[in-house]
């Protein structure tokens, strides 16, 4: 059937191709790419094209008869999900141990079926079986036409007389072809989250992953970049971008093979976890995702905001609340009366919301430093002794809403929690305890545990319904992992996971908008798993503004701006205006001591609190355009404009303080109507300068586009923020 015709069925709906046919092609097609799989007459499945699509389908199958690559030996090289144990040589995708103790695995084409499960959203389902083994693996493509986007995934299972051990289980496969390829991937530690490095890649097997359970982005997030033949700039070049929606361990396999070709293989991380499969259990594996662009990075970034927004992170197309945040301000130390102070900063500041920190429960155990109380969730008395309640009263009182932080999977050795139930806790019975920030992680596997914190957020939702945000932070990775719990140890990694997923799917049964913050000792948590519970997350505690111009400028090319909480502190040299400036850059927030501010920067707060509100919603909503980069110019410049091309915003900062530096040539704006005019305005002023930006000029799309617009940043005005609007 030829690939046209398979289009044609698509359209109609259902396809349920036969078995019988000596080739098939099985195209995964979005607006602008394609990814096209094939099966040739023994039965073997490959992908024989991923990237821009052509305009005439037939001409997938001609392929691979272009490429007079050395032999691959196998046949296997290509295929989506490479078996081991038969005759593969390469890095595998799937791994068992059959029932009978055997270790091979062939996997041969079935039948697939594609269903168009809405105007924008097709569901491929390819299934292939080992023609010896009762063994059999679907292999599932969601591709999302309008973003161009696809999720990949695998669902696993068999009928053997007995348990199959799953030695590796991996998500997806892909193959790329090209001259040479470019990684972008990255690296961290705590407040250093998002540090890029890019390489060619050489021949053999670069592996990006994590072993630490909880936290799991700390030294290394999942998310990637690959460019073709050369690395892809913001707005040129051949790239995709790649992250595995899972909050756990992870693998990525990134392998340049014998015939040239890279070969990218993730899924959860197999390390100490063989998983056992028992007949007719059904093992699905989290979403491997990622989406390409021939123009360069910043339409694969627009391309993942859109879908972000529109199918992936909670309430994506919503609102979002402005905050002022204690911790910072108090650390554990406050009482009633402090905080009620706190509140009317927040109404002074203009914010919505007053979100209460770490350090307000503990009794036996006072949570009055990071060394006790984690786990007793009751208000501490001497603190609160009216209990949240009366603080979500007196908020209210004052026009702010209430949010409170919780650390619901961790627990202090020293809290009651620990005492009553020390079969909770992951801990080699045998071993000396070992503390990340003095405290160990609850074992999510187990449904006691399960229903102990969901019990947390929701006896807090039930005494307080008004509370409005939470703060759900995670500080400690997983160290001598053991369950009290399982009696399979090797699946604790993943029960954990699954655990932890049960509990937010209930929280989010009950409670579906509450906005929540992803929190984890700063960055490490952040996936796409894990944004569907979540309406934002916290990038880093590194706030130093200089620092999160580089850190929020990584993160948004795989995360959009209306999910990074951004708050604005004491860290950093900077002046307040060039701290708000940075945190407005997504959602913004504070973290100061309000009554500490000299007159004219609490004025300068209370200004940037009320634009925000008046260009949020393009922060937001909008296409965001990364103009001039930290890491290649002196001056930073992001762009964000809304979809009707009438406004927009642009965030212009020095970050190279040196001698006259600034802004010496015009930055070419993007994403505007070429044919349009529009002004441009300077807003965030602080109290008492002026403006060298003349409001009354007015520019062509063409001209701001083609020449481009000088923000006049320097060493006097470190930071600018413009409005751009079409002229009337
Ligand atoms: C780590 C978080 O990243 C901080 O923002 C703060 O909530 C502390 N934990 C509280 O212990």
């Amino acid at each position: 059937m030829s690939v046209k015709r398979i289009f044609n069925v698509l359209a109609a709906g259902l396809l349920a191709a036969p078995a019988a046919a000596q080739t098939v092609s099985i195209p995964v097609v979005t607006a602008n790419n394609s990814l096209v799989l094939q099966v040739d007459k023994n039965k073997d499945l490959h992908v024989i094209f991923l990237g821009r699509k052509l305009s005439d389908e037939n001409e997938y199958s001609l392929i691979p008869r272009m490429y007079k690559q050395s032999s691959d030996y196998t046949g296997l090289l290509n295929s989506p999900m490479t078996p081991s144990g038969s005759r593969n040589l390469a890095e595998p995708a799937v791994t068992v141990t059959h029932a009978d103790g055997n270790n091979s695995l062939d996997l041969k084409y079935v039948r697939h079926t594609s269903t168009k499960v809405s105007d924008d959203i097709t569901l491929t389902d390819i299934l292939l079986k080992d023609p010896v083994y009762d063994f059999e693996v679907h292999l599932f493509y969601k591709s999302y036409f309008r973003e161009d986007v696809v999720e990949q995934w695998s669902s696993i299972r068999h009928k053997e007389k007995g348990n199959v051990i799953l030695q590796k289980y991996a998500s997806a496969g892909l193959q790329l072809k090209a001259d040479s390829y470019w990684l972008r991937q990255y690296h961290g530690d705590w407040a250093q989250e998002m540090q890029p490095e890019e390489a060619q890649l050489t021949h053999g097997i670069k592996t990006l992953d994590t072993k630490l359970g909880t936290r799991a982005n700390l030294f290394q997030p999942s998310v990637f970049m690959i460019s073709l033949n050369k690395p892809a700039t913001e707005d040129e070049g051949n790239v995709l971008y790649g992250a595995l929606e899972w909050s756990g361990n992870f693998r990525i396999d990134l392998e340049l093979d014998p015939q040239d070709n890279l070969r990218i293989i993730a899924g959860i991380n197999n390390y100490a976890s063989p998983y056992t499969l028992q007949p007719n259990e059904e093992f699905v594996t989290p979403a491997f995702l990622f989406t390409f662009s021939d123009k360069g990075k910043g339409t694969a970034s627009r391309q993942l905001h859109n879908w972000a927004r529109e199918h992936k992170l909670l309430d994506g197309k919503g609102t979002r609340l402005t905050l002022l945040n204690n911790w910072e301000a108090t650390y554990f130390d406050f009482n009633e009366e402090k905080l009620k102070a706190l509140f009317s900063d927040a109404k002074k500041l203009g914010v919505d919301l007053f979100l209460l920190d770490d350090g307000w429960f503990g009794n036996k155990y006072p949570r009055n430093n990071d060394r006790a109380g984690l786990g007793d969730w009751q208000e501490n008395r001497k603190k609160l002794p009216n209990g949240v309640a009366a603080l979500v009263k007196e908020a209210e009182g004052n026009e702010v809403k209430f949010g409170i932080w919780l650390e619901p999977e961790m627990v202090n050795p020293k809290s009651e929690l620990y005492e009553k139930h020390p079969d909770w806790v992951i801990k080699q019975p045998k071993r000396e305890e070992y503390y990340f920030r003095n405290q160990l992680v609850l074992d999510l596997g187990n449904p006691a545990v399960q229903r102990f914190v969901f019990d947390i957020v929701d006896s807090l939702f039930i005494k307080n319904p008004s509370l409005a945000y939470i703060k759900w932070d995670c500080n400690s990775v997983i160290y001598n992992a053991y369950s009290a719990h399982l009696k399979n140890q090797s699946h604790f990694y993943i029960e954990y996971m699954r655990g932890l997923y049960k509990i937010l799917e209930k929280i989010r049964a009950k409670y579906p908008k509450v906005p929540m913050m992803l929190c984890s000792g700063g960055g490490g948590r952040v996936d796409y798993a894990a944004l569907q519970y979540f309406t934002e997350f916290w990038p880093s505690d590194n706030t130093d503004p200089l620092e999160r111009i580089f850190m929020q400028w990584e993160y948004s090319y795989f995360y959009p701006a209306i999910s990074s909480s951004n708050h604005v502190t004491d860290w950093g040299k900077q002046p307040i205006k060039f701290r708000t400036d940075v945190a407005m850059m997504g959602k913004l927030g504070f973290d100061i001591v309000v009554s500490r501010l000299e007159e004219k920067d609490l004025l300068y707060c209370q200004e940037a609190v009320k634009h925000y509100q008046s260009v949020k919603g393009i922060i937001w909503q909008g296409d965001q355009y990364r103009l001039s980069h930290p890491r290649e110019s002196s001056v930073a410049s992001m762009l964000y404009v809304n979809a009707e091309k009438t406004s927009g915003v642009i965030f212009n900062y020095l970050v190279n303080n040196r001698y006259k530096e600034g802004s010496k040539l015009p930055i070419r704006l993007k994403g505007l109507d070429a044919g349009k005019k529009y002004t441009i305005r300077e807003i965030n002023l602080y109290p008492g300068t002026t403006s060298t930006i003349d409001a009354n000029k007015s520019y062509t799309g063409e001209f701001l586009m083609k020449i481009g617009f000088n923000p006049d940043v320097n060493t006097k005005r470190t930071s600018v923020v413009l409005v751009v609007n079409e002229a009337k």
